[in-house]
């Protein structure tokens, strides 16, 4: 026998340099477990079938069980000759057990194969996103429970909008968490689909049973075209969007983050556990994980991106471009893990400025439509009662002062509707408290914003 598993038809010696680039050994090895498991289970069925015998097939699960077992314990060597992770691990097994090992691969092709590992891959490693998110999701609730009296700038255009509570403006990514976990769950059910059984593109002459190998692995349904099976990647696309978007939600909040421990805001500190220091100015200290977050947020919507591009031509069945499926897709699973785990931890340790917070909102004009909601309640049409307050501002701001510095008689110049409790009526607290409309930034509202956020996590 030839090195290669293909040998037999081929004459002219291997070049080492193409066997290199045609190898996908250096990352498809992250599927070891799947593909082990995926034989496993395509050798029961075999032998229920009748197609090998139950020795052999006891020999093929204790051979496969100890070439799992020597990876772990880092005495495999692959072989870059033996291209993938099937090969290699074939070979590994004819190498333990003799004639046996020779016999697994029938009824079964690579196409089918590789679809199957990268299927429980994916289908694992969603599961665990999953839980991540909510591990964060829960964080959020967190902080917006602790920090519920907490009052901070609201914004549009990064300008200065109106005052919100700091509990309301961080629940919002609870909501988008939310709605990245519904997206991973959703996908779920078509990436728990079997495979297995497919063959190369055409199904199998042999007797074969896709329905015990189906509940073996734990997949809930059996693709229903073998051609569709072996070509199939938009789950794999699906995941790369879902994790684009999470990490597109991190990268928002890293922004504000970095936004609001700048010296220029002063909101809030991050605990010196996730930040770094400058090797030339010893003062500094550098939101550096959010900003990677930030970064990384890139490399994930590049990966999807690539992933369309290489679907987008490809005529049916299997052709080798899909190898390069997997290291897009495994570097977009490691950096969305890292990722929400860092911004997990970042959020937990992170102080928040109240004092910081509480003057800032004092100082500037966000009240403004207050102002002009206290003047439409006295019967001015909302169209002039902005005019007036438009006014009122830039003589503030020409007087270098706030709405709140203004005297009664200085308001009342501008619309004689104006009474004393206009001071009242544009003190930020109150400003907040009174927005109570159902997903408002009232102290109310916003509890029971709480309380509904909760009870999704039930
Ligand atoms: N390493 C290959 C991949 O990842 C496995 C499937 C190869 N099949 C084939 N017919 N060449 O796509």
């Amino acid at each position: 026998m030839t090195e290669k598993a293909w040998g037999g038809r081929f004459q002219g010696e291997a070049i080492e340099w193409v066997d290199e680039f045609n190898a996908s050994i250096h990352f498809d090895n992250t599927l070891i477990e799947m593909d082990v498991a995926g034989s496993i289970s395509h050798a029961a069925m075999l032998a229920k079938q009748g197609i090998i015998t139950d020795d052999e097939r006891r020999e093929i699960t204790d051979g496969l069980t100890a070439v799992l077992e020597d990876y772990k314990n880092g005495i495999t060597e692959f072989s870059v000759a033996r291209e993938d992770i099937h090969m290699n691990v074939e070979h590994a097994l004819i190498e333990k057990i003799g004639d046996a090992g020779g016999k697994l691969h029938t009824a079964r092709s690579r196409n089918d194969q590789v679809a199957t590992d990268m299927h429980l891959y994916v289908k694992g490693r969603v599961n665990e996103i999953i839980e991540s998110i909510e591990r964060m999701q829960k964080t959020v609730l967190g902080l917006a429970k602790d920090n519920i009296h907490v009052i901070m700038p609201g914004y549009t255009h990064l300008q200065r909008a109106q005052p919100v509570l700091f509990s309301h403006h961080i629940m919002v990514y609870f909501w988008m968490l939310k709605r990245d976990k519904e997206r991973f769950s959703d996908s779920l059910k078509r990436i728990d689909v079997s495979p297995l059984g497919a063959g190369a593109i055409s199904g199998t002459t042999f007797d074969i049973d896709r329905e015990e190998t189906r509940q073996l692995l734990g997949f809930s349904e059996l693709y229903q075209n073998s051609m569709d099976a072996v070509s199939d990647r938009d789950y794999i696309i699906e995941t790369l969007s879902n994790i684009s978007l999470v990490m597109v939600h991190l990268s928002r909040l890293s922004e504000e983050i970095i936004f609001w421990m700048s010296e220029e805001a002063g909101f809030i500190q991050l605990s010196d556990q996730f930040t770094t220091g400058s090797s030339m100015m010893p003062q500094k200290k550098n939101p550096d994980m959010a900003e990677l977050i930030r970064g990384k947020s890139a490399r994930t919507a590049g990966s999807l991106m690539s992933m369309l591009m290489l679907l987008k031509g490809l005529p049916l069945t299997y052709n080798k471009d899909m190898q390069e499926d997997k290291e897009g897709l495994f570097d977009a699973v490691t950096t969305v893990t890292g990722s929400l785990k860092i911004m997990n931890g970042m959020l937990g340790s992170m102080t928040i400025n109240e004092e910081t917070l509480e003057k800032t909102v004092e100082e500037d004009f966000s009240n403004a439509t207050e102002l002009a909601d206290y003047l439409v309640q006295k019967g001015v049409p909302f169209r002039n009662a902005h005019e007036v307050v438009g006014k009122a501002v830039l003589k503030c701001i020409n007087q270098q002062k706030y709405l709140r510095d203004m005297s009664l008689e200085e308001f009342r110049a501008e619309h004689d509707a104006i009474e004393p409790d206009i001071y009242e009526v544009l003190a930020p607290k109150v400003v907040v408290d009174r927005r109570n409309s159902t997903g408002g930034t009232g102290t109310k509202a916003v509890e029971e914003q709480i309380r509904i956020a909760e009870d999704t996590l039930k």
